[in-house]
């Protein structure tokens, strides 16, 4: 008796479907998978014969031939347990349909025949959706998560027994994809708590306005990474096609908590200088997210940028030019989107305590120039602004009165990106920081006293192409911040400040 369950496998952050075909045939009993499954799939052998047993139905003593297909998919994961179990119940006559064509199945078992949460089903039910399938089959774990994407019958389950009586019996359950919603202030902290700082402040605030890459330079305890945190908060909120994206990334990593629908704060991911390069940039036989696609529309801080392994560094290089990471593989090559703020930090110094009044610098001249230089040439050329951030005295930390709100920097970055967006159109990027030399200049009206300061700097400085543009990027995201068409002197002065050595 031949049967057939449509499942589906994640690749990168899509999902291609994956047809789940069982024979049960008279002969000496046996369990066989075909189809290049991974070594997990074959693992899911012992699970689904006991989940079957388990939940009180007959594991059919006959050959039991599996095809996974097509069989140029990878496969991994667990997540074809369900549809496997199901097949072999459909061949055997106890699910009553032979064809399961019109509900894709996803779901991996326990040994009781319970059913876990699994990876990667946002991209899942999107994938069911496109292929225009009725249905969802899913592990009730993942309902909200699925529930994002309308247009579909969904079954959530929790057994074996409740999923052979969704196919027999079928009852869709209306879900609700609409996690609630915690401001991005109480997920990442408010920039009121932040005292003084008014020019790491600024430089932030414009980063975010324009998508700007920051390097903050300072010692330990001056508010670098709190103030890096504050900054994913002060991005716009998420549009829908943003989280969609965001919350896909996170599902296929596994990296979604139970329970979750949409994930709507921006993402803030700081990697510890110690990580690896694949951990970083992601990797992996079947291709899984790293680090910089879970900071995707978001912030990327690395904290101690100078500590990062030069490899790590290099595999950040082409991400931040293209806004997306390329995973080869065999078969196929993988795409994960990385598209973020980077917010470099880092001390003066290795002791940390260069130009400190608080604590006298240990270091010598040469150590101070090698440990600057770890972050030279290539990596510095793509932070747009660079900030010395002084520790504030321990009396100023009491005394002083918190900052602006998040809310309100938020209420001016937002019109300063509305205004690039109405630009998109001619200059077909959504922020300065990606604007194309020929775009930059297009939109960068100066007035002639910016023309004779930016040129006079230009020579004086011997800024290179590469730095002269990036001073005009910043420069026009400042005008932006003032709601000014015409990019003026002023805002050259600044951005030029702005620049790093
Ligand atoms: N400007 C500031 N305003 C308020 N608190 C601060 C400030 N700078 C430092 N702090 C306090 O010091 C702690 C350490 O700051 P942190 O951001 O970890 O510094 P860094 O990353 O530069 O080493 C913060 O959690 C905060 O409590
Ligand atoms: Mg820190």
């Amino acid at each position: 008796m031949l049967a057939c369950v449509r499942s589906a496998a994640v690749f990168g952050i899509d999902a291609a479907q994956v047809n789940v075909e069982v024979d049960v045939s008279y002969g000496l009993p046996g369990f066989t998978m075909v189809g290049l499954p991974d070594p997990s799939v074959r693992e899911s052998r012992d699970r689904i014969r006991s989940a079957i047993r388990n939940s009180g139905f007959e594991f059919p003593l006959h050959r039991i031939t599996v095809n996974l297909a097509p069989a140029d998919v990878r496969k991994a994961g667990s997540s074809f347990d369900l549809p496997i179990a199901l097949g072999i119940l459909a061949a055997s006559g106890i699910v009553r349909r032979r064809d399961v064509d019109d509900v894709l199945v996803l779901g991996e078992l326990s040994l009781d025949g319970a059913i876990q949460a699994a990876r990667g089903v946002l991209p899942i039910a999107a994938a069911a959706r496109r292929r225009r399938f009725r249905g969802l089959l899913l592990p009730l774990a993942n309902s909200r998560e699925a529930a994002v994407v309308g247009d579909l019958e969904f079954y959530p389950v929790q057994s074996l027994t409740e999923a052979v009586g969704a196919l027999n019996d079928p009852k869709p359950v209306a879900l609700c994809g609409d996690s609630h919603e915690e401001s991005t202030e109480v997920v990442h902290g408010d920039f009121a708590d932040v005292r003084g700082q008014l020019s790491a402040r600024r430089a932030l605030e414009i980063a975010a306005a324009g998508g700007h890459n920051v390097l903050l330079a300072g010692p330990p305890g001056s508010g670098k990474t709190m103030m890096a945190r504050r900054t994913a908060g002060i991005l716009p909120p998420l549009t829908f096609d943003e989280a969609l994206e965001v919350t896909a990334i996170h599902s296929v990593a596994g990296l979604l908590p139970a329970g979750t629908g949409l994930l709507r704060a921006r993402p803030f991911r700081a990697p510890h200088h110690t990580l690896s390069d694949v951990a970083l940039a992601g990797g992996g036989s079947i291709p899984r997210p790293g680090e910089i696609s879970l900071a995707h529309h978001g912030v990327l801080f690395l904290d101690e940028m100078p500590e990062f392994s030069r490899q790590a560094l290099e595999v950040l290089r082409q991400p931040l030019e293209d806004g997306l990471v390329r995973i080869a593989r065999a078969q196929r090559t993988a795409v994960f989107p990385a598209r973020f703020v980077l917010i470099g930090a880092m001390n003066p110094c290795p002791c940390g305590y260069l130009g400190d009044p608080r604590r006298a610098c240990r270091c010598t001249p040469p150590q101070v120039d090698r440990y600057a230089g770890r972050l030279s040439g290539p990596l510095r050329d793509r932070m747009d602004l660079t900030v010395d951030v002084t520790a504030l005295p321990p009396h100023d930390l009491t005394s002083t009165t918190g900052g602006e709100s998040t809310a309100s920097i938020r209420a001016r970055v937002e019109t300063a990106r509305s205004r690039q967006q109405a630009r998109a159109e001619v200059t077909g990027v959504s922020v300065n920081a990606r604007l194309p030399p020929r775009a930059l200049r297009r939109v960068c009206d100066l007035d002639r006293k910016g023309e004779r300061l930016l040129r006079q700097a230009s020579e004086r400085l011997g800024l290179t192409a590469r730095a002269f543009d990036r001073v005009l990027r910043v420069a026009r995201t400042i005008a932006d911040l003032e709601a000014s068409p015409q990019v003026a002197v002023d805002h050259i002065a600044e951005a030029l400040q702005f620049r790093g050595t």
